[in-house]
């Protein structure tokens, strides 16, 4: 394993040093690796029989991937934040991002308005955000891992911003009613989601009629084989989960977005085996 691994980050050419694609591999957690299935129950396993073998893995390394993402970004904000409690290092003071763009700069966000960020990890995006909408309204940041939400809200508490708030959940499954805000944000998080469909579907769901969403986020020029999807760390260190550019932006498009465009492009800053990765940040209205 750690020989295949060895040989793979090998290849990871010019890989940037910033901590969300960082591959390390002693950060691989072998006791991790559990298989998700063997927690199912009675009434779960007749569901599972009536599949197939391949939806039966896709279930599986899809549940297994979301706990190994929560895994490393809950010990990823621990360690930035300081041993012990969720506060951020008072002599840091810069709340740390592990974000690839700047969706906030093209989202335009006035006054008034509601904000959603989806994955919004430690919260930069969205304390930014809840200083330019005011007190009317709230500012909204979902995120899947508890230590995020604690740090983000941590921060929230300590800049007294009481119109933002970090909500547990997951972008799959938004839980929030639909036509509720005027924009989505999102930074280097739907790359990580398994089902990347009903992510956009999500967001086209909660955001009103003309609404936009700008999200940045890490994408491809060709698909990753299953070997290298499957393989947990590449996925979590936000490399092969990323899809093609076209399958990205058609996924937006299917969600019913309209007027998409790509207001920023990154060159190509890692590759592996053959396939180069790159950020973009991409807008779509509702
Ligand atoms: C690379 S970090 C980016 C965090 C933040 N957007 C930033 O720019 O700093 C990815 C974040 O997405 C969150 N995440 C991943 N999958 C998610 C999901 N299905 N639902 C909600 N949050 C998710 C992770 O918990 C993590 O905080």
């Amino acid at each position: 394993m750690f020989d295949k691994l060895k040989k793979i980050f090998k290849n990871v050419k010019n890989s940037e040093n910033d901590s969300c694609c960082d591959f390390n591999i002693e950060e691989i957690d072998e006791n991790q690796n559990s298989n998700n299935s063997a927690e199912k129950d009675s009434c779960c396993d007749l569901e599972i029989a009536a599949k197939s073998e391949d939806e039966i893995k896709n279930e599986v390394d899809f549940d297994r991937k979301k706990q190994k993402v929560k895994n490393k970004y809950g010990r990823i904000i621990k360690e930035k934040a300081g041993t012990g409690c969720c506060s951020i290092d008072e002599n840091k003071k810069e709340i740390p991002s592990f974000g690839v763009g700047d969706p906030l700069n093209y989202a335009n966000i006035k006054s008034g308005e509601y904000v959603i960020d989806i994955g919004s990890g430690p919260g930069k995006n969205c304390l930014k955000a809840a200083k330019i909408v005011g007190d009317k309204v709230k500012v909204i940041g979902l995120d899947m891992t508890e230590e995020m939400i604690n740090s983000a809200s941590e921060q929230a508490q300590n800049q007294g911003l009481n119109n933002v708030e970090f909500v547990n959940g997951d972008a799959e499954d938004i839980p929030f009613a639909e036509n509720y805000f005027d924009v989505a944000i999102s930074d280097c998080v739907i790359n990580l989601i398994p089902d990347k469909e009903k992510v956009f579907t999500e967001i086209y769901r909660v955001l009103k009629k003309d609404g936009r969403m700008v999200i940045s986020d890490v994408v491809s020029d060709k698909k990753f084989p299953s070997e290298l999807k499957e393989d947990d760390e590449l996925w979590c260190g936000c490399v092969s989960g990323a899809i093609p550019e076209k399958d990205y932006l058609n996924l937006i498009k299917k969600a019913g977005f309209e007027e998409i465009e790509i207001v920023e492009k990154n060159e190509s800053k890692q590759e592996l085996e053959g396939i180069n990765i790159f950020h973009i940040t991409v807008r779509g209205i509702k």
